[in-house]
Formats: structure tokens, sequence, C-alpha cells
């Protein structure tokens, strides 16, 4: 939820700056702005557009952009609509301070109130424009410099933010804070960078500072970073080296992020299971559980929180885990979870899957939970981020950056991760047979090879697409472990395509949805031969009787569903749990597809944003 860079060096920061915000445009892209200190001309240039990173590129042609400290934005809205003058930096009153922020100021209503009071003026709707002229208000008022103003005014400052400040009559200072919104400091040779994550530093050093909530970090030109805390207490910074490599931020040749990382998830499977299952699937180890056996034994419950995508993965987990951990687990979405007064239980083990490790209410959800003494997991994918950095263990999934804003990769890798703990947890509980452990096990290294497999179907599911342009609603059914499937197929299709979709388990389907069915109405149905297959292929039988065109996922060599489905894509058998990590690639695809065809931006749909760091 919009994106901030900020660079201070000997280099031209327009460059550093702009390469910068098209690395972050998945975090928000309704507009875009940048400022810079010219040293020369002794000028704070701003300059901001509604758009997109290539309108502000096209926008700031001709004009000046030298200096080499600077400060840039991607937005993704929240107060006040996307339009020129709400896009940041904004500037303070007297045009000397210019500032960009990620996050909501909750108490920004009161504080204008003030400043308006006191004769301020505002351009725009947005709560960053009153953080800057109060930070502006702070520093005149106390006769002080900017840095003991960002202190104090911070001190009064209700709510979320990442911020970078800049300032007219001192091109040598850079100054950024952050709560509850990520912000990562990257040190180089005589030069120092900022951004919402470490995707724009990788290419300038691999040294990098994660900002704790509530630290402000000061640089100077000469004297370097200094890292404090909102008190002004000096903290001692703590430098970790990046492993990511520039190639994986790039397309590699593909059209679209999306279809790059739908076509990664061979290998990125093949990372997450990398040293945590061995090569005869006999023996999977994951530290983060091995560590903290007694937890995992003792517990009565699991509870997974999550958003979105993350989410039916969690539901998947629920699956896996209940069948073989016999634990109850309860599968919450965390913006729900964190405002109902739930129930928590210092037995509890809760579970935060979140992709981009920063998601708000997940982050809450954590919080929530720690505070009554449950022990919190962590399944994140970004190495570093905040719900990491707050659960007491966890596993990352390895899948990479993850840059296509409908997420796929990740999903897939997340659904490993759980399936590589249920096999952990159901083994230190005793609830697992030998027989299943070894099955899913030495199973699950076969899925990449599957995957690859399923992918060759690319160019037929590319040709039958087209067919479904014309669709204003999808269903999606599946049962069991392809229920959360249906769920996530009909949400990658709505992201992406703007087509309405919804997902059921099949079986419910008689109880409302079967309403909507007539030869118009494609349904997109997982027709595994196992499980409930024969419950299944009735429900197919249902919509054929209603005239609705079917759109069956099968194991190969079906023939059944061949006969009674219009359309059929035939993946590899695989362990019943395992299908959603097969059938993830047909449903990925279809919509890639759908929405290529219609025209669509498939990387930045509309109005979405990859990380959500508001609630
Ligand atoms: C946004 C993204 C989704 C993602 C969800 C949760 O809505 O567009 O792709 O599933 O947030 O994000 P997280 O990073 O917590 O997995």
């Amino acid at each position: 939820m919009c994106g901030i860079v900020g660079y201070i060096g000997n280099k031209d920061a327009f460059p550093i700056l702009l390469k910068g915000l098209h690395r972050l445009e998945y975090r928000g892209y309704d507009s875009a702005g940048i400022a810079l200190v010219s040293e020369e001309r002794k000028n704070l240039n701003v300059y901001k557009t509604r758009g997109k990173v290539a309108d502000l590129e096209h926008f700031v042609e001709s004009k000046d952009i030298s200096g080499t400290i600077g400060i840039a934005h991607t937005r993704w809205a929240t107060h006040g609509e996307p339009n020129d003058i709400n896009a940041h930096p904004h500037y303070s009153q007297s045009e000397n301070i210019a500032l960009i922020h990620n996050g909501i100021i909750e108490n920004y209503a009161v504080l204008k109130e003030e400043l308006l009071r006191k004769g301020y003026t505002f351009q725009s709707a947005t709560d960053t424009e009153v953080l800057v002229q109060f930070i502006e208000y702070v520093k005149d008022s106390n006769h002080t410099d900017l840095a003991t103003a960002v202190h104090l005014a911070l001190s009064q400052i209700v709510g979320a933010y990442a911020i970078a400040i800049i300032e007219k009559n001192n091109p040598d200072f850079l100054i950024a804070a952050r709560k509850s919104s990520p912000l990562v400091v990257g040190i180089g040779e005589d030069e120092f960078f900022l951004a919402s994550d470490a995707t724009p530093i990788v290419e300038y050093t691999n040294k990098v500072i994660y900002l704790d909530d509530e630290e402000i970090a000061v640089i100077r030109r000469e004297e370097g970073l200094k890292i404090t805390s909102i008190e002004n207490v000096e903290k001692t910074p703590h430098i970790q080296e990046l492993s990511m490599n520039l190639s994986q931020l790039e397309k590699g040749g593909y059209p679209h992020f999306m279809l790059k990382e739908i076509f990664e998830q061979p290998r990125t499977l093949l990372d997450c299971m990398s040293g945590r299952i061995n090569v005869e699937g006999n023996n999977v180890v994951l530290s983060g559980i091995f560590d903290n056996q007694e937890k995992f034994r003792k517990a009565k419950r699991i509870v997974i929180c999550a958003c979105g995508t993350s989410w039916h993965a969690g539901t998947i987990g629920m699956y896996l885990m209940e069948e073989y951990c016999r634990i109850p687990v309860v599968v919450e979405y965390s913006s729900e979870f964190r405002y109902r007064k739930p129930v928590i239980y210092p037995d509890d083990i809760v579970i935060a899957i979140s992709q981009s490790g920063e998601t708000a209410d997940t982050l809450a959800a954590v919080e929530l939970a720690k505070s009554h003494g449950a022990f919190i997991y962590g399944i994140c994918n970004v190495v570093g981020a905040s719900i990491p950095r707050a659960t007491h263990s966890g596993s990352y999934t390895h899948a990479g950056p993850e840059i296509g804003v409908a997420s796929t990769k990740a999903f897939t890798a997340q659904v490993t991760v759980l399936t590589l703990m249920t096999l952990v947890i159901g083994k230190v509980r005793g609830t697992i047979s030998e027989e299943n452990y070894l099955k899913i096990a030495q199973e699950l290294l076969k899925v990449p090879a599957k995957m690859e497999q399923t992918l060759q179907l690319n160019e037929q599911i590319k040709e039958f697409s087209k067919i479904f342009t014309y669709a204003k609603n999808f269903i999606y059914l599946g049962r069991g472990y392809n229920y959360p499937l249906a769920l996530e197929g009909a949400l990658k299709l709505k992201e992406i395509s703007y087509i309405h979709a919804e997902g059921y388990p099949a079986a419910e389907m008689k109880h409302g949805p079967i309403a909507l069915i007539d030869a118009e109405m494609p349904v997109v149905v997982i027709a595994i031969k196992r499980g409930m297959y024969e419950k299944v292929v009735s429900n197919i039988q249902e919509i054929k009787a209603r005239k609705g065109k079917v759109i069956a996922i099968i194991t190969e060599g079906d023939e059944i569903v061949k006969q009674v489905s219009d359309y059929y894509i035939e993946i590899p058998d695989t362990e019943e749990c395992l299908v959603p990590l097969v059938a993830s690639i047909p449903l990925q695809l279809l919509a890639y597809h759908i929405a290529v065809t219609k025209g669509q931006d498939v990387d930045q749909p509309r109005n979405l944003a990859k990380s959500v760091t508001v609630e």
C-alpha cells in the first residue's frame, strides 16, 4: 500500500528513485511523485501526477531533475481520490519541506483543525499533508531543527507510517521513520537508500537495516546514519545481508510477471522443500517446529490467521492438519479475528500466513494473540518483514520476490510449507501413520515435475479461455481439499479479469448458486478421481441438466468426466491432499489468459495492491 523510496549520496538521485518506484509499483499505482533538492539552484522541486510511474516519467521530461538527494512515492489512495494534488510528495506550508508517506494518520482530523485555526491552508484531501504541515508547525513554533521537530511531532501522531522527508535548505540531510509500515535503509559507499522493501536497493548494496517500529533514521552526508527512538534514544543498528538476486526482479522474457511466476512454480517448490525434506522422502525437518516441539505436542488448538490468497492456503492447511495431526484448527480472516474479542488460550498455536509479511490486519492479529500468551508461528515469503519479526518462530516460503499483484507462486509455496508442517507436527504428536508420512512426503517430492507437466497445457488453456471472455459471472466448485482451491481460482479470475466469480463447496451448489445456472454460466469444477469423486460427478450432471458450461479439471485419462463436461483439462494424478498444488496451475492460467484476452493489466489490476499495510 504505497511504495516509498529515498536516496542521498554522490550520484544523481532521479534515475535511482525512478527505478525504485518501478520496483515498488506493485504496492500501489494510482499516482506517483518525486521530490529533489537541486543543490545548484537551491530549489526543492516536487513533481507529481495521477497515473503510473511511466506517467510521472513522461511528466518530468524537460523539468529540472538535478540533485543528489530525493524522495519518491507510488500511491494507493486511502484519504483523497487519486489525482495530481493528492499524490505525494506533499509540501509544507512554506514549501521548505517535502514528505512522502505510506500508512494512515488516524488523528489527522484533530491536527488539521488545530492547524487551520492557526492559519495553515491545505491543498489536498490527504492525511499526509497534515503530517508535513504539523512537522513544520512544531519546527517553527519550537525554533528548532527538522530532526528535533520530527521527533517531537511523531510523539503526537496516532496511526501507521513509513515516512521520508527532505528540506530545501538542507541538501545534506534525509530523515525517515516508521511505525507499523515497513521501511528498509540500504547502506552503500558514501550513499544511503530508503525503500518500502529491499527490491529498489538490491542492485546498489546488499547491506540493509530493517527499521523497527517507532525508529527514526537520520542520515547526514558527512556523519552518515544514526538511528534513534522517537524519544531520541540512540539505537544500535542491526545490519543484515540481502540474499535476493536481480534477475528475480525482471520479467525474464515473459510478457507479464504473473505468467513468469506461474511458470516458476516447479522451481519455487523445490526451493521451498530444499534442506527440509531428504531425497528418500522419509525425513522432514522444519527447525521452527523442531525447536519448539513441546508447544506443538501439547497444543489443544491451532488458529490460522491470514487474508486473501493466504487465507485460502490456510484453509487447505486446516484440512491437512485436522486429518493428519488430529488437532482442531480454525481459519480466521485476520481483520475479523482482531476485532472480534476472540477466545485465545496460552496453549493455542497461532499460525500467521502472509506473502508480504506486512499485511496490517495479520500483523495486528499476531500482536493480539501474543498478548494472550499464544505461541505464534509465521509462514511468510518476504524475509525480514514485520510479521516474521513479530512471531516466535516460523518458516519462510522461499518463493522469491512475487511482483504480480495476483498471488500465484507464493500460494503454492504456502501450501507446501503447510504440508511440511503437517508431516512434522503429525510426527511430533504421533498422529500420522508411517505409511501416510512416507506416501505424502515422497509424493510431495514429485509435485514439481507434475507441475512442469501441467504447465505444458498453457497453449491449450490459452486457446479455450478465449471462449469465455463473454462471461459476466463464473462459478468454481470443489470439495474437500479442492474447496479452498475453488475459492482461490475464483479470486484469481475476479482480481485480474474483473469478471465476477464465486467459489463454492460443490455440494452446497444446490443451496443457492444452482439458481444462477443457465446456458451462459461457465462452471469450473475440480473433479479429480480422489476424495468424493462420484459426488462431484453428480454435481456436474446437475449443472449440465440446467445447460451450464462445465470446465472440468480432471485426472489424466478420466473418460467419465470428459464425456459429461464441455471442456476439460487433464492433470497428473497425485495424493488427494496434494491435488491443490498441481490443480492450481490450470486455474491460474485460465484466469491469466482470460484477463489478457480481455486486455486487462494483469500485473497491476485496478484498485488492488500487493501489500496491504492499511486496515
Ligand atoms: C492483497 C493481495 C493478495 C494477498 C492479500 C494478503 O489483497 O492483493 O494477493 O493474498 O493481500 O496478503 P499477504 O501479503 O498477507 O499474503
